[in-house]
């Protein structure tokens, strides 16, 4: 199932995707542009799947075909590709991956005791629109073992620029033991990267939402 953009949120998200954006009206109603700080790249680690799901789209809490839906709190992520100068990025892949509500991705390679979420997708990819967004329905990240929790992210531009980095939750108290977080020693660099997760009024009832842009140098 594709995500339709909801209304609601997608007005909060232009106005505070132009505020991230650094974006000054002057008196004349010409636009400024800041320079934005580029998302700092992180390792993709050992999960990025081997052998894709059946269905790779954007929502990761229901697959095509299967009647049960993904454990865990669902989490509305959004945001834009955009250059360092504010401009969108258009028909960027924007590809996630994460672990389930256990603790286990989608990969031969991770040892985890728990059984799998078989309900989730664990991976999902779209292209970023004419004006840069995407968005993804997916669970809040959690924990496991020696990591805080996270969302891993890759973007390709149709240039073939490339970003690979890692969302983290903002308030989440484990960031501050985790050893891939404490190496962004620049505070607008774990700006960056750090998104805060609240109610997604207006979108779906009992889940999260937060905005995070992915930008790239221009
Ligand atoms: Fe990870």
């Amino acid at each position: 199932m594709l995500i339709p953009t909801p209304e609601i949120g997608r007005r909060g998200f232009i106005a505070s995707a132009l505020a991230s954006a650094g974006a000054v009206l002057l008196p004349h109603g010409i636009h400024a542009q800041q320079s934005l700080v580029p998302t700092p790249q992180q390792t993709a680690g050992p999960f990025y799947p081997v052998q894709f799901p059946e269905d790779i789209d954007n929502d990761l809490v229901q697959m095509r075909g299967v009647e049960a839906h993904a454990s865990g709190v669902v989490t509305h992520v959004m945001g834009r590709v955009l250059g360092t100068d504010g401009k969108p990025i258009p028909n960027a892949t924007v590809e996630i991956w994460q672990c389930d509500a256990h603790g286990r991705y989608l990969h031969p390679a991770d040892a985890g005791k728990r059984p799998r979420d078989t309900a989730f997708q664990g991976y999902g990819r779209m292209t970023s629109g004419t004006d840069g967004a995407y968005q993804f329905r997916t669970i809040r990240p959690v924990a496991y073992p020696g990591r805080t929790p996270h969302i891993h992210f890759a973007v390709r531009t149709s240039s073939g620029r490339q970003l690979v980095t890692q969302m983290y939750v903002a308030g989440e108290p484990l960031n501050a033991r985790d050893g891939l977080y404490a190496r962004l020693r620049d505070p607008r660099q774990r700006h960056a990267v750090t998104v805060a997760l609240t109610a997604a009024n207006g979108i779906e009832p009992g889940a999260l939402a937060g905005t995070f842009d992915l930008v790239l140098p221009t």
